[in-house]
């Protein structure tokens, strides 16, 4: 596979003029409906970028000349997009959605996952009333999100999430639990993460301890490695698998979301995996900038070479996505932080802008200052639900809903002021993403939206989305601290640093 030199690309578009917002906006009254789309139910505006006509001819143009069709149904088909790990990523087959193989044998594995929430509600493993996840990264974060966000008042099994090695992380998830009534979900694609076996190991201990008779028969392993979580001592019957081609931080659609279904409900579960599949029959048939996740890459590529822009930030302003901008973090940043090409060659170019985020209204009572008025240009990324669900009086969701939407139209239209430190430039980017209401069906389809963006970022960029070398140094490190040799080898700093900490 080799990637394309799109330098003559960018150079067009860097030499396209650059009207501002308002002027798009006063050049072209049918801006809004042409940059906004609405699909899988989800309303989405990018009428307040710099995207326009022309800009967007040349982003087709070069989406064509980076072969995004191919790569697109390459992934769909369950070809190698992996080239690195010689793998295909097949989390679209997950929701039915790839090659027919992967799907059967997805479908099968969801089987086995709905027979053994049956049996645990059906007294197999005694009175069980929570499940203690253990996992980290791609393994913790897109079950903590939907269960945080769906599960807030769900009268089904209570679900902790541990991820950090810290132990006082493991305190705070097991607070409360009887030992005797939780079942432990060890998810690990690997089933090597050293935070997760400590984790489990710790676990099994606060089981034996609690007077629970056989801990190893309360463990339940979610992996793509099998035979290492029965080399744990997991039996083989509560060995759920999950596919080579999954990726830890696309993954929570496979046996990973044993959690969340166990928390939400099969139901649930199935509603969630179809509204994602919604999403990608869209994203496989959307030619150009009908395509949303397209559409979304061509403003994020716009704002990194264009623009300069370092960083992304997002809102959710509703308070059960709080976990978004950290699962959002992990999916974007450790799929395109990367500074080789998928040819591996050097990129040449800068990566995925950094990803940050948090929640409004509290963010704008913090960070916002920067975003209306700090050097950086930030483009932002409103997402809001549309009803209200809490059950307090409605003004509480009006303002809610109000200020997101007052936000982008204030960083946008700024406001002028002789008096430099009172004067807003304006002329910000956003997009606006609402969704009507917070179900599992419309969380699938913005997850699997993101993932489709992720991707589409990735093509454009030339580098591949489905490795991560990245994090294997500082592992090895870690690991190394054990060895005299490897210690010895550190810097001075770092020698210095452990004899403080007492290691
Ligand atoms: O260290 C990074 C990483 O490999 C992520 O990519 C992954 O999601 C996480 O660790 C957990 O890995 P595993 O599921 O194999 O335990």
């Amino acid at each position: 596979m080799q990637t394309p030199d799109l330098a003559a690309d960018w150079k067009t578009i860097d030499s396209l003029p650059r009207p501002t917002l308002a002027e798009l906006f006063a050049g072209d009254e049918g801006r809004v409906g042409k940059l906004t789309r609405d699909v899988a139910g989800i309303h989405f505006d990018w009428s307040k970028t710099h995207l326009d006509e022309a800009g967007l001819a040349a982003f087709e143009a070069m989406a064509k000349k980076a072969d995004y069709n191919a790569r697109r149904a390459a992934l769909f088909a369950g070809e190698v997009v992996n080239p690195s790990e010689d793998r295909p990523a097949t989390h679209v087959a997950e929701r039915g959605e790839g090659a027919a193989h992967d799907n059967d044998l997805a479908r099968r594995r969801h089987r086995r996952m709905r027979e053994f929430i049956d049996a645990v509600e059906g007294g197999a493993f005694g009175e069980i009333e929570s499940v203690l996840h253990i996992g980290i990264g791609g393994s913790a974060l897109g079950p903590d999100l939907m269960i945080d966000a769906l599960g807030r008042e769900s009268d089904r099994f209570e679900v902790r999430v541990l991820s950090n090695i810290d132990g006082e992380g493991f305190d705070a998830a097991v607070a409360g639990l009887d030992p005797k009534r939780t079942l432990v979900v060890a998810v690990s694609k690997t089933f090597t993460t050293t935070e997760t076996i400590t984790n489990l190991e710790t676990a099994i201990e606060w089981m034996v301890e609690g007077g629970v008779e056989d801990a190893y028969g309360r463990l339940v392993a979610c992996t793509a490695a099998p035979d290492k979580a029965v080399e744990f001592g997991i039996d083989e019957t509560r060995v759920l698998p999950f596919g080579e081609g999954v990726g830890g931080r696309y993954s929570l659609w496979s046996s990973v979301g044993l959690s969340i279904a166990m928390a939400l409900g099969w139901a649930a579960f199935e509603e969630m995996l179809e509204g994602a599949a919604e999403m990608d029959r869209h994203v496989r048939k959307a030619e150009g900038e009908a395509n949303i996740a397209l559409l979304a890459a061509f403003a994020d590529q716009y704002y990194v070479m264009v623009r300069h822009c370092e960083t992304r930030a997002l809102f959710a302003y509703d308070e059960r996505l709080r976990l978004l901008p950290s699962y959002l973090q992990q999916l974007e940043m450790e799929s395109n932080g990367k500074s080789a090409s998928i040819d591996n060659r050097p990129l040449g170019r800068p990566s995925a802008p950094i990803t940050w985020g948090g929640t409004g209204t509290d963010a704008q009572h913090a960070v916002f200052q920067l975003l209306h008025q700090g050097t950086h240009l930030v483009p932002v990324e409103f997402i809001a639900v549309i009803e209200q669900s809490d059950s307090v009086d409605e003004r509480h969701h009006q303002m809610l809903l109000g200020n997101a939407l007052a936000q982008g139209a204030a960083l946008m239209a700024g406001r002028h002021s002789d008096d430099a430190a009172r004067n807003y430039p304006g002329d910000r980017p956003s997009t606006t993403i609402l969704l009507p209401r917070l179900e599992p069906r419309h969380l699938g389809a913005l997850i699997a939206f993101y993932e489709h963006r992720t991707f589409a970022n990735a093509v454009i960029m030339g580098n591949n989305p489905f490795d991560q070398f990245g994090v294997e140094l500082g592992k090895e490190m870690a690991k190394s601290l054990d060895d005299p040799e490897g210690r010895e080898k550190l810097d001075a700093s770092t020698k210095a640093l452990l004899e403080k900490a007492g290691l």
